[in-house]
Order: structure tokens, then sequence, then C-alpha cells
């Protein structure tokens, strides 16, 4: 059986990563795509074989064989799009972040729920397989009790004329709201835990539009870890490594190039047995890192089948929108310490 899909928004992440992972998808079929710039969604069909290409979200929701949407369109249009579509009963799949605001996305969410219809957020990085791994190693207590992890997503991002990310109101956030988001997110999912606690700073260094262009922020984590997560749209591409780590009391987990748009990169992981005692020389033996045989594959064509499976009623919906606000509340609140200048509790 394949869930018939309508994708809204035929921009950067659908034309370039999703729709094509859903060509690969065994329970997918792309039936319509839409995006208000007429001709970006004429390429789409074109080159994806989509039987309709239009310019009207409402037509594509007429469409009665379209069964789920893929939302990828700009942050502020979430909305009105997500709202529409739960009306018109398709379920439904939306890029991060949910809305402009948690208190959007709430409503969002909620929404879907009295319509009937799933809602399910591409966080598509929990779908890597080295993430994967990692949560794995680390739910069977590999590395001991976590205490620490950091991790880092940088593009670079010049300004850009009419560009809505740039855009504090059209996009809900910059460096930290689009990227950092991915980062604490992968740190939720991986260590099992969730968030109590945020410091942060948010500012503009390099670019000097209305959204942020770097951010960081120290996050507390349920059991007391102290996390690190930053984000810059000031950084080159090519000078960007976007590396993450995990420490517990019996080991570590080294990743670089993980956190990308594509699935490759790679991990390292070193675990000991027992930490001994204190070793006032501090020597730091060598261990063999742990051997990890991970297959990757296409992290777009994992969440799409597992979408499709919750949709087709064999399966949950992976990542929920009540998980995906969780790791969007978490960023709020980065924004929430930068302004006041304080710690904010989450719990
Ligand atoms: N999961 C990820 O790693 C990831 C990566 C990139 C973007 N995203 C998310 O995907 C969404 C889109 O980002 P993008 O980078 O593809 O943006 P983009 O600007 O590259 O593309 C957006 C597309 O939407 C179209 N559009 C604008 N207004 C529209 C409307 N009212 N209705 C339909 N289409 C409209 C534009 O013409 C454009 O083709 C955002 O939510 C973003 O945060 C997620």
């Amino acid at each position: 059986m394949k869930v018939k899909w309508g994708v809204i928004g035929c921009g950067g992440i659908a034309y370039r990563r999703t729709i094509p992972g859903m060509m690969l998808a065994e329970n997918a079929e792309l039936v319509a795509v839409m995006d208000s710039n007429k001709a970006a969604a004429d390429k789409t069909a074109a080159e994806f074989g989509a039987k309709y290409s239009l310019d009207s979200v409402d037509d594509l929701l007429n469409i009665k064989e379209i069964q789920a949407v893929y939302i990828a369109s700009p942050v502020f249009c979430h909305k009105e799009q997500c709202i529409a579509a739960a009306k018109a009963k398709k379920h439904i799949l939306i890029e991060k972040p949910v809305g402009l605001t948690c208190e959007e996305a709430q409503e969002l969410s909620a929404f879907c729920e009295r319509e009937g219809v799933k809602l399910g957020v591409g966080f598509m990085m929990r779908f890597h397989g080295y993430h994967r791994k990692m949560r794995e190693l680390i739910a069977d207590g590999r590395l001991g009790e976590i205490v620490s992890a950091r991790a880092q997503l940088t593009c670079w991002y010049p300004e850009m004329d009419n560009c809505w990310r740039q855009n504090r109101t059209l996009s809900g956030g910059g460096a930290m709201m689009d990227m950092g988001i991915h980062c604490i997110d992968l740190i939720r999912y991986i260590t099992g835990l969730d968030v109590a606690a945020v410091t942060g700073m948010v500012g503009n260094q390099i670019f000097k539009y209305d959204a942020e262009d770097a951010g960081a922020a120290v996050f507390k984590l349920s059991n007391g870890a102290l996390c690190y997560v930053d984000a810059n749209f000031n950084i080159p591409d090519a000078a960007a490594k976007c590396k993450m780590e995990f420490y517990g009391t019996k080991g570590s987990i080294f990743a670089e190039g993980t956190i990308a748009q594509e699935e490759g990169g790679r991990i390292e992981v070193l675990c000991v047995e027992d930490a001994g005692d204190y070793d006032a020389a501090q020597n730091r033996d060598e261990i063999v890192p742990v051997k990890i045989d991970v297959k990757l594959g296409n992290m777009y064509t994992k969440e799409i089948e597992a979408f499709g499976k919750a949709v087709l009623g064999d399966g949950e919906i992976p990542v929920t929108a009540a998980d995906a606000i969780r790791s969007q509340r978490a960023i709020e609140a980065v924004y929430e310490s930068s302004a006041q200048g304080k710690t904010i509790s989450l719990e």
C-alpha cells in the first residue's frame, strides 16, 4: 500500500532533499506539488513526475486521492496551511519548526488532534543511522551516566533581499531556531533526556539582519548534565565540521559531519569498563574505539516511510508534534534567557 502525497512548498528542502527521498520510499506516491511560485511547482512536477502542478493550497487539498501532505513552506505559512490541510482531513508531515512560536505550534497540534489527522514533524536527522546507533549505545549504558554533550550546526548565510529566514517575524528566529533546534533535538533524542533549564545568548555580529546570525546556549538536562549548543549563520560552509560530542561516566562519542542534510559523516566511540581511582597524573591511556557497524541510507526516505506507515495504521508517528515542540520550547527559552539575562527553567 502506498500513501498518496501532496507537497506544499517546492523550495530548498523539498526539491533538493525530501522529494528525492520520497521517490525512493517504498510506500509513497507523489501525486501533486504546490508552490506560490508556479514555476517552482512546474519544475518539481516535471522532474519527479507529479500528476498535478499547482499554485493554490485549496486546489491541492481538493484532490481527493491525496492522503498526506508534506508542508515545506516558509514558517510563517505553516499555520494557515496546516489548519487548511487538517480541515481537509489530510495527514500532515510539517517541517521544523512547527510554528512561529510554541504557542502557535501547540495550537496546530491541538487542531490536528481535533480533526483526527496525524501530525508529524520533519526532524529527519533522527533517522540518521549514526544518530540511531548513538541513541542505542547510550540506552544500553555504554557511556554510563551522561554528564555532558555538545552539538554545533552552522552555515554561511549572508544578507539577501526578501529572505524570510532573516526576518524573525517570518521565521520565528535565526541561527538558533533554524539550526540550533536540530542540535538540541538530537541531544534530546540521542540521550533520551529532556531539557530542564537554559542559559543562552544570541546576537548579530557579522550580518545585521533582523534574526540573529549566531547563538550559543548551555542546556541543563533532566539528569543534571550540562550541554552546549552553538549555531552560526556566519561561518563559511567549508570551514565548519558540525561536530557533536557526548560524554558519560564510562565513555564518549565524537561525531563529525553527521548533523547535516545528507546521511554521512563519521563517529568514534570510546568506552572504559571502569574509570578507576583518581589519577593525579591524569594519564590518558589510548583505548581502542568501539567498532561501529552501521549501514547508512537516506534520512528522507526513512522519514517518509516511517510517517507513511503511521498514516497506513502500521506504526506510530515517528516525531510527534508534542516531542518537536519540546525542542522548539528549548530554543524559545534561549531567546528569553538572552533577552532577560537569566536562566530559564523549563520544569
Ligand atoms: N529539516 C531540515 O533540515 C530543514 C532544512 C531546510 C529547511 N527546513 C524547513 O523547511 C521549510 C522550508 O524551508 P526551505 O529552506 O525549503 O525554504 P525555501 O525558501 O528554500 O523554500 C520555500 C518554498 O516555499 C514557497 N512558498 C513561499 N510562500 C508559499 C506559500 N504561501 N505557499 C506555498 N509555497 C510557498 C517558495 O516559493 C519556495 O519555493 C521551513 O520550515 C524550514 O525551516 C528544514
